[in-house]
């Protein structure tokens, strides 16, 4: 049996700053939190066990990435390249670029090489502090690439520190084998790829892209439809380009959640709030493809709609590789306060898995996952840009990262070393 007590740190244990206890302490049995709380209060029983000094680190519970493509063949410089001669993300896809690009290069790799350029984008988010990270198929397009992809996504999360729910994307773009006959290649959607994939325990949710270039409403109802039956809960990619009524639709169907919403109108955001979906804003796509079309924040607060923010790691519209990114993106871009896009990230990411019991929240019955933090605030987590900032990355009581060692000074590479350094004279 293992028995910890994590000492000498500040805790926001859900991502609400207002929810902070400033010298907190953590008992960790096995793996799993026995105690939490504020140190003074930390009963008897528990000082006989060995103690880690955090050092007056923040602590949160590990990051949650609800949203990502992590997987996929090559990349799209070139394309990156077009656009910022002119060409928009929409004209690229219809001339046959675009998703379809990395459709064939996700088809010609082998698992192996797969494996390896995902793996790379992982490792920066782990060490970032991602404890949980949703990996969507949607590059295959055929039943056999699409395999591939999630066996690779389930295989990271074997050799990795991390959490990996899958999320079958089939209905992504139209294959090029498919062109003209979309309702054919739903119909293979449903009827064959989706029941063989979740047969074998590859996927845990199932996703559509509704959109001008992606699918239709009808098309996407089907594929909900398909996903009800074999009782896996949906979410869908809706409102990005177009207001085109995905998201009540999704609504209809209890959406874990809908991601994207820059063309969500008041309706969708009402039917959202009915149905318990979340709103998984991805500002990192808003930035990369210039869009201008703000997400209707207001609307979603005055709603109380639960925001969560991820990167959309994709090669076409998002390739990045940092969460906390995110955190300034939203900040800055969307608007969003501080305390949202730490619960963005953290309890309402989770809500988007339909994991809220297991992520994103520290308490007393819960994995250990958590991260500390080399900040004086948690104002810093948005603040930064491009900074690391986890000092410390704990899995169920396991540290699996910590922060680099400087080649020159020999010490821990630390955002907050100055101010102790001070601090201490
Ligand atoms: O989340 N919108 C559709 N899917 C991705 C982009 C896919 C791509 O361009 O490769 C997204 O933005
Ligand atoms: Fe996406």
């Amino acid at each position: 049996m293992s028995e910890q007590v994590w000492r000498h740190f500040n805790l926001c244990p859900n991502g609400d700053p207002e929810a902070s206890i400033a010298d907190a302490a953590m008992a960790v049995r096995d793996g799993a939190i026995a105690w939490v709380g504020a140190a003074r209060d930390l009963p008897r029983e528990f000082d006989a066990w060995p103690h880690h000094d955090l050092g007056g680190a923040w602590v949160t519970p590990s990051l949650v990435d609800c949203h990502t493509h992590l997987v996929f063949g090559g990349h799209r410089a070139d394309e990156f390249a077009l656009r910022l001669a002119g060409a928009s993300y929409e004209e690229i896809a219809r001339r046959g670029g675009g998703i379809v690009s990395t459709v064939r290069a996700t088809r010609a790799a082998d698992e192996a090489s797969l494996l390896a350029a995902a793996a790379a984008r992982l490792e920066p988010l782990i060490a970032e502090g991602v404890g949980a990270v949703e990996i969507k198929s949607g590059y295959g397009l055929e039943l056999a690439s699409e395999r591939k992809m999630l066996r690779v996504a389930r295989e990271l999360a074997r050799r990795y520190p991390v959490s990996v729910y899958t999320t079958f994307l089939g209905a992504h773009a139209l294959p090029p084998e498919f062109a003209g006959r979309a309702d054919a290649y739903i119909d293979e959607v449903c009827e064959r790829m989706l029941p063989a994939l979740a047969d074998e325990g590859l996927v845990d949710a199932v996703d559509v892209f509704c959109e001008r270039i992606g699918f239709t409403l009808a098309q996407s109802e089907r594929v909900f439809e398909a996903a009800q039956r074999r009782g896996l809960p949906v979410k869908m990619h809706a409102e990005q380009l177009s207001l085109m009524g995905g998201t009540a639709l999704a609504a209809r169907y209890r959406a874990l959640s809908a991601d994207h919403l820059e063309f969500l109108d008041e309706a969708g955001v009402r039917a959202m709030k009915e149905a318990g979906t979340v709103a998984v804003l991805l500002p990192g796509a808003y930035y990369f493809i210039r869009e201008t079309q703000l997400p209707p924040i207001e609307s979603l607060r005055r709603h109380g709609v639960p925001i969560a923010l991820a990167t959309d790691c994709n090669p076409g519209t998002s390739p990045a590789t940092s969460l906390l990114s995110m955190l300034n993106l939203g900040c800055t871009l969307f608007r969003l306060t501080v305390p949202e896009v730490l619960q963005g990230v953290t309890r309402h990411a989770a809500l988007a898995l339909g994991r809220g019991e297991r992520h994103g929240e520290l308490a007393p019955g819960r994995s250990a996952d958590f991260v500390a933090w080399s900040v004086n605030s948690l104002a810093e987590l948005a603040y930064w840009i491009g900074r690391p900032l986890a000092a410390r990355v704990v899995r169920a009581g396991e540290t699996v990262h910590t922060a680099p060692v400087s080649p020159w000074t020999g010490r821990a590479i630390d955002n907050r070393a100055a101010s102790l350094e001070r601090n201490r004279k």
